[in-house]
Protein backbone atom coordinates (compact mmCIF):
# COMPACT_ATOMS: atom_id res chain seq x y z
CA UNK A 1 0.00 0.00 0.00
CA UNK A 2 1.37 3.43 -0.45
CA UNK A 3 1.94 6.12 2.07
CA UNK A 4 -1.11 7.55 3.34
CA UNK A 5 -0.72 11.35 3.59
CA UNK A 6 0.40 12.66 7.18
CA UNK A 7 -1.51 15.70 8.12
CA UNK A 8 -1.68 18.05 11.04
CA UNK A 9 -5.01 19.07 12.81
CA UNK A 10 -3.25 22.78 14.28
CA UNK A 11 -5.80 24.85 16.31
CA UNK A 12 -5.68 26.98 19.73
CA UNK A 13 -6.96 25.94 23.03
CA UNK A 14 -10.85 24.93 22.84
CA UNK A 15 -10.68 26.03 18.29
CA UNK A 16 -12.08 22.40 17.71
CA UNK A 17 -9.10 20.41 17.45
CA UNK A 18 -10.16 17.05 19.15
CA UNK A 19 -13.30 17.13 18.10
CA UNK A 20 -12.41 17.45 14.56
CA UNK A 21 -9.82 14.68 15.05
CA UNK A 22 -12.21 12.46 16.61
CA UNK A 23 -14.70 13.32 13.49
CA UNK A 24 -12.04 12.00 11.19
CA UNK A 25 -11.23 9.03 13.33
CA UNK A 26 -14.70 7.95 12.76
CA UNK A 27 -14.33 8.14 9.37
CA UNK A 28 -11.28 5.70 9.00
CA UNK A 29 -8.30 8.07 9.94
CA UNK A 30 -5.55 6.84 12.30
CA UNK A 31 -5.23 10.01 15.12
CA UNK A 32 -2.01 10.70 17.11
CA UNK A 33 -2.42 12.61 20.52
CA UNK A 34 0.39 14.71 20.97
CA UNK A 35 -1.25 15.49 24.81
CA UNK A 36 -1.13 11.46 25.14
CA UNK A 37 2.41 10.65 23.70
CA UNK A 38 3.65 14.02 26.32
CA UNK A 39 1.90 11.94 28.89
CA UNK A 40 3.52 8.65 28.19
CA UNK A 41 6.97 10.78 27.87
CA UNK A 42 6.62 11.62 31.19
CA UNK A 43 5.24 8.74 33.14
CA UNK A 44 6.90 6.54 35.05
CA UNK A 45 10.31 5.11 33.60
CA UNK A 46 9.00 7.82 30.53
CA UNK A 47 11.96 8.52 28.32
CA UNK A 48 12.33 12.47 28.80
CA UNK A 49 12.42 12.14 32.53
CA UNK A 50 16.24 11.73 32.94
CA UNK A 51 16.52 15.02 30.71
CA UNK A 52 13.74 16.89 33.18
CA UNK A 53 15.71 15.45 36.16
CA UNK A 54 18.97 16.71 34.93
CA UNK A 55 17.79 20.18 33.79
CA UNK A 56 15.15 21.19 36.98
CA UNK A 57 16.01 18.30 39.56
CA UNK A 58 14.39 15.24 41.01
CA UNK A 59 11.94 17.93 42.66
CA UNK A 60 9.85 17.77 40.05
CA UNK A 61 8.54 13.83 39.97
CA UNK A 62 5.65 12.66 42.30
CA UNK A 63 5.94 10.03 44.04
CA UNK A 64 5.09 7.28 41.73
CA UNK A 65 7.52 8.71 39.58
CA UNK A 66 6.07 10.48 36.98
CA UNK A 67 6.34 14.19 35.96
CA UNK A 68 4.27 16.60 38.89
CA UNK A 69 2.43 17.73 36.23
CA UNK A 70 0.75 21.21 38.69
CA UNK A 71 4.01 21.85 39.68
CA UNK A 72 5.99 22.04 36.27
CA UNK A 73 2.62 23.89 34.71
CA UNK A 74 3.04 26.66 37.90
CA UNK A 75 6.70 26.95 37.31
CA UNK A 76 6.80 27.30 33.78
CA UNK A 77 3.64 29.63 33.01
CA UNK A 78 5.88 31.93 35.66
CA UNK A 79 8.90 31.88 33.74
CA UNK A 80 8.94 31.76 30.22
CA UNK A 81 12.87 30.69 30.13
CA UNK A 82 11.82 27.75 32.15
CA UNK A 83 9.17 26.80 29.78
CA UNK A 84 11.56 27.25 26.86
CA UNK A 85 13.91 24.55 28.64
CA UNK A 86 11.10 22.31 29.29
CA UNK A 87 9.84 22.61 25.31
CA UNK A 88 14.03 22.13 24.18
CA UNK A 89 13.40 18.81 26.12
CA UNK A 90 9.71 17.45 24.73
CA UNK A 91 9.45 18.75 21.45
CA UNK A 92 11.60 16.62 19.88
CA UNK A 93 10.73 13.92 21.37
CA UNK A 94 7.06 14.32 20.77
CA UNK A 95 8.00 14.78 17.50
CA UNK A 96 9.89 11.35 17.16
CA UNK A 97 7.72 9.49 19.13
CA UNK A 98 4.24 10.72 17.01
CA UNK A 99 6.53 9.97 13.74
CA UNK A 100 7.21 6.66 14.91
CA UNK A 101 3.39 5.89 15.77
CA UNK A 102 2.52 7.28 12.80
CA UNK A 103 4.96 5.09 10.47
CA UNK A 104 3.81 2.38 12.07
CA UNK A 105 -0.46 3.13 11.71
CA UNK A 106 0.86 4.13 7.64
CA UNK A 107 0.31 0.54 7.28
CA UNK A 108 -2.95 0.24 7.94
CA UNK A 109 -4.76 3.61 7.95
CA UNK A 110 -5.70 5.47 4.63
CA UNK A 111 -4.67 8.97 6.08
CA UNK A 112 -2.86 9.59 9.25
CA UNK A 113 -3.32 12.60 11.53
CA UNK A 114 -1.98 14.40 14.44
CA UNK A 115 -3.89 16.48 16.84
CA UNK A 116 -1.71 19.35 17.63
CA UNK A 117 -2.45 22.29 19.65
CA UNK A 118 1.46 23.94 19.01
CA UNK A 119 3.34 23.97 15.82
CA UNK A 120 4.07 27.29 14.36
CA UNK A 121 5.22 27.45 18.31
CA UNK A 122 7.28 24.52 18.19
CA UNK A 123 9.90 24.47 15.14
CA UNK A 124 11.48 21.44 16.44
CA UNK A 125 8.04 19.25 16.46
CA UNK A 126 7.08 20.91 13.22
CA UNK A 127 10.16 19.69 11.84
CA UNK A 128 10.30 16.24 12.78
CA UNK A 129 6.94 15.09 11.68
CA UNK A 130 7.25 15.93 8.23
CA UNK A 131 4.06 16.32 7.39
CA UNK A 132 2.28 16.65 4.39
CA UNK A 133 -0.28 18.98 4.98
CA UNK A 134 -1.84 21.51 7.59
CA UNK A 135 -5.20 21.23 8.73
CA UNK A 136 -5.77 24.33 10.94
CA UNK A 137 -9.17 24.87 12.61
CA UNK A 138 -9.70 28.31 13.26
CA UNK A 139 -12.34 30.30 15.36
CA UNK A 140 -12.63 33.75 16.85
CA UNK A 141 -10.84 33.91 20.22
CA UNK A 142 -14.03 34.41 22.23
CA UNK A 143 -15.06 31.17 21.44
CA UNK A 144 -12.23 29.63 22.16
CA UNK A 145 -12.01 31.03 25.97
CA UNK A 146 -16.02 30.20 26.05
CA UNK A 147 -15.06 26.34 24.99
CA UNK A 148 -12.41 25.70 26.74
CA UNK A 149 -13.73 27.28 29.88
CA UNK A 150 -16.80 25.45 29.51
CA UNK A 151 -15.00 21.85 29.25
CA UNK A 152 -14.44 23.06 33.38
CA UNK A 153 -10.83 21.90 33.82
CA UNK A 154 -9.24 25.11 33.70
CA UNK A 155 -9.87 28.22 35.37
CA UNK A 156 -10.61 31.89 33.16
CA UNK A 157 -6.84 33.23 34.24
CA UNK A 158 -5.22 29.62 33.15
CA UNK A 159 -7.25 29.58 29.84
CA UNK A 160 -6.24 32.80 29.25
CA UNK A 161 -2.51 32.37 29.39
CA UNK A 162 -2.35 29.35 27.42
CA UNK A 163 -4.34 31.76 24.63
CA UNK A 164 -0.73 34.06 25.53
CA UNK A 165 1.62 31.50 24.90
CA UNK A 166 0.23 30.26 21.59
CA UNK A 167 0.73 31.60 17.93
CA UNK A 168 -2.44 34.39 16.57
CA UNK A 169 -4.55 33.13 14.56
CA UNK A 170 -2.85 34.99 11.44
CA UNK A 171 -0.21 33.09 12.03
CA UNK A 172 -1.66 29.39 12.41
CA UNK A 173 -3.89 30.65 9.29
CA UNK A 174 -0.24 31.64 7.33
CA UNK A 175 0.78 27.88 7.55
CA UNK A 176 -2.29 26.63 6.68
CA UNK A 177 -2.90 24.26 3.85
CA UNK A 178 -6.81 23.88 4.96
CA UNK A 179 -8.78 25.64 7.29
CA UNK A 180 -11.95 24.25 8.92
CA UNK A 181 -13.73 27.69 10.43
CA UNK A 182 -15.51 26.10 13.87
CA UNK A 183 -18.02 28.82 14.55
CA UNK A 184 -20.86 27.07 14.17
CA UNK A 185 -23.22 23.75 14.74
CA UNK A 186 -21.40 20.27 15.34
CA UNK A 187 -23.75 19.26 11.84
CA UNK A 188 -21.87 21.43 9.94
CA UNK A 189 -18.61 20.79 10.91
CA UNK A 190 -19.20 17.04 10.48
CA UNK A 191 -20.29 18.12 6.96
CA UNK A 192 -16.80 20.11 6.31
CA UNK A 193 -14.88 17.25 7.66
CA UNK A 194 -16.60 14.90 5.17
CA UNK A 195 -15.93 17.23 2.23
CA UNK A 196 -12.20 17.36 3.36
CA UNK A 197 -11.59 13.49 4.54
CA UNK A 198 -12.81 12.81 0.47
CA UNK A 199 -10.41 15.01 -0.49
CA UNK A 200 -7.74 13.58 1.35
CA UNK A 201 -8.33 9.70 0.92
CA UNK A 202 -8.30 10.64 -2.98
CA UNK A 203 -4.78 11.96 -2.37
CA UNK A 204 -3.74 8.87 -1.46
CA UNK A 205 -1.82 7.25 -4.50
CA UNK A 206 -3.38 3.90 -4.79
CA UNK A 207 -6.98 5.44 -3.94
CA UNK A 208 -6.63 7.52 -7.17
CA UNK A 209 -8.63 10.59 -7.65
CA UNK A 210 -12.14 10.25 -8.16
CA UNK A 211 -14.88 12.62 -10.19
CA UNK A 212 -16.21 12.81 -6.91
CA UNK A 213 -13.19 13.69 -5.16
CA UNK A 214 -11.74 16.23 -7.46
CA UNK A 215 -15.13 18.39 -7.44
CA UNK A 216 -14.80 18.14 -3.86
CA UNK A 217 -11.35 20.14 -4.33
CA UNK A 218 -12.62 22.57 -6.62
CA UNK A 219 -15.37 23.53 -4.49
CA UNK A 220 -12.75 23.90 -1.80
CA UNK A 221 -10.52 26.57 -4.39
CA UNK A 222 -7.94 23.60 -3.49
CA UNK A 223 -6.02 23.93 -6.50
CA UNK A 224 -2.67 24.44 -4.71
CA UNK A 225 -2.69 28.33 -4.69
CA UNK A 226 -3.10 29.14 -0.66
CA UNK A 227 -5.13 27.36 1.73
CA UNK A 228 -8.70 25.78 1.50
CA UNK A 229 -10.95 27.84 3.39
CA UNK A 230 -14.29 25.97 4.92
CA UNK A 231 -16.27 28.15 6.17
N1 LIG B 1 -18.95 23.44 16.60
C1 LIG B 1 -19.08 23.21 17.91
N2 LIG B 1 -20.26 23.39 18.51
C2 LIG B 1 -20.41 23.18 19.84
N3 LIG B 1 -19.43 22.77 20.67
C3 LIG B 1 -18.22 22.56 20.12
C4 LIG B 1 -17.97 22.77 18.72
N4 LIG B 1 -16.69 22.48 18.48
C5 LIG B 1 -16.15 22.10 19.65
N5 LIG B 1 -17.06 22.14 20.65
C6 LIG B 1 -16.85 21.86 22.08
O1 LIG B 1 -15.88 22.79 22.55
C7 LIG B 1 -14.97 22.20 23.46
C8 LIG B 1 -13.56 22.36 22.91
O2 LIG B 1 -13.40 21.54 21.76
P1 LIG B 1 -12.10 20.61 21.61
O3 LIG B 1 -12.28 19.82 20.39
O4 LIG B 1 -11.85 19.88 22.89
O5 LIG B 1 -11.00 21.76 21.40
P2 LIG B 1 -9.40 21.65 21.36
O6 LIG B 1 -9.06 20.19 21.23
O7 LIG B 1 -9.02 22.46 20.16
O8 LIG B 1 -8.93 22.28 22.62
C9 LIG B 1 -15.40 20.75 23.60
O9 LIG B 1 -16.18 20.62 24.75
C10 LIG B 1 -16.22 20.51 22.34
O10 LIG B 1 -17.21 19.52 22.54
MG1 LIG C 1 -7.82 18.94 22.37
Amino acid sequence: MADPPFIGIYGGIGSGKSTVAALFAQLGASVIDSDAVARELTAPGGNALDAICAAFGPGFLDASGALDRARMRALVFAHAAERLRLEAILHPRIGERSRELAVRAAVHAPVVMFDLPLLVEAPELRKRLQLDRILVVDCPVDLQRARAQARGTMAGHEVDAVIAIQASRAQRLAIADDVIVNADTLESLRARVDLLWRAYVASTPTAGATPAADSARKDMGDGGAGPAVLS
